[in-house]
């Protein structure tokens, strides 16, 4: 995989690395450092700091220590040494806790993954000094979907996750990969502390990240972050969520996925095609409340009256088990303003509001 094409561009790095609030630290480390762009970013913030760059490729960039190694391998030696590690690992699979055994220990023993980016993940993880901070970007499957849950609960577990960052889908060119960056601090999670949850508008940007929510701790500690709502409102539940299949990976041929379809006085989701290789985490059966998520039909819903498929990320999802949602909401438009300039979209609280509004009425 050539993962060139992936690396940081500089300004969203020293957009990100402004938003750490830590003291000056002696040492910085980035264990898949490529075009070391993120640790530049962070050169320009603490000029005095001693900067280690370890990639598996050679690399040559003035002002950095260098060393040609597995970044898993090189965490594993230098446990507990950096305040302050910045990480866009490689995205792709692994042979199940294979190459690194001994980065399963800890709050990690027990757990198997077989994506490289969760085992850099505990790799950069293991590096952090206490009260350290690890800048790190993921997927964002690892913060939305079910499959990362329990990788999740641990992290919220024994860190303190300060911020998520959603990135635009464009950060990284037209591959349009959907990602977050995560400021981890290795310490206990602190009662009553919060997850700031903000979003980084755009490659180029000369805006500021903008927090426009915030997660508490018990919510962080259940694993179910973003993506993924289970909201009571009076005793009604709601349990809704987000498919995490982007339209960049349709295909002509391959797995049925339901999509969003255009506006229309009885909207139904379209259906679209994605390669095998796509693992879709969020499937809609017969009875399941289906909702447009993004364009001029967002807000549209439907009752699911096909076979179960997986549902692409332009859609939400309500499991209505006992039929409450649909008693509530039955006959009724959504009716309350879309958000979005060019592109129209609701979120999930808005629609979880809307039903909360005909419950009243
Ligand atoms: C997505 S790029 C990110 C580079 C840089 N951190 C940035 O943000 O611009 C991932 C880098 O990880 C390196 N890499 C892949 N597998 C690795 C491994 N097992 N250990 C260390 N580096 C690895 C690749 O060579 C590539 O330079």
């Amino acid at each position: 995989m050539d993962y060139s094409k992936f690396y940081t561009p500089p300004s969203i790095a020293f957009q990100l690395v402004n938003e750490l609030n830590i003291p000056s630290p002696n040492k910085i480390i980035d264990i898949c450092c490529g075009s070391c762009n993120l640790l530049s970013a962070a050169k320009k913030r603490w000029d005095k700091a001693h900067l280690y760059g370890v990639d598996i490729n050679e690399h040559i960039v003035e002002s950095i220590k260098f060393k040609q190694m597995d970044g898993r391998e090189f965490a594993l030696e230098h446990m507990g040494e950096f305040p302050l590690v910045v990480a866009n690992p490689p995205f792709d699979y692994v042979e199940e806790n294979m190459q690194f055994p001994k980065l399963f220990s800890g709050p990690f023993k027990d757990f198997k993954t077989s994506r490289l980016e969760i085992e850099m993940l505990i790799a950069n993880l293991l590096l952090l000094k206490e009260n350290g901070v690890l800048l790190i970007i993921l997927p964002s499957s690892f913060v939305e979907a079910e499959r990362f849950l329990k990788v999740r609960k641990i992290v919220a577990e024994k860190f303190q996750i300060e911020s998520i960052i959603q990135l635009d889908d464009a950060t990284f060119g037209s591959s349009l990969i959907r990602s977050y960056a995560l400021i981890i601090k290795n310490c206990e999670p602190m009662n009553g502390a919060v997850t700031k949850i903000g979003s980084a508008p755009c490659k180029e940007f000369k805006n500021t990240i903008v927090f426009k929510d915030s997660i508490s701790l018990e919510k962080m500690r259940s694993g179910n972050w973003i993506g993924y709502e289970d909201t009571y409102i009076d005793n009604l539940r709601i349990n809704i969520k987000r498919g995490n299949i982007s339209s960049a990976y349709f295909v002509k041929r391959g797995i049925p996925i339901l999509h969003t379809a255009k506006s229309s006085d009885s909207w139904s989701p379209s259906k679209r095609y994605v390669s095998k290789k796509a693992t879709p985490s969020v499937y809609a059966e017969k009875g399941d409340i289906l909702i447009s998520r993004i364009g001029k039909s967002a807000g549209q819903w439907c009752v699911y009256d096909g076979e179960k498929m997986p549902i692409s990320d332009c859609l939400y999802c309500i499991k209505d088990v006992d039929g409450s949602v649909l008693k509530t909401i039955n006959g009724r438009t959504y009716n309350l303003p879309q958000k979005g300039v060019a592109t129209r979209y609701i979120t999930m609280t808005d629609f979880v509001f809307w039903i909360n509004t005909c419950k009243q009425n």
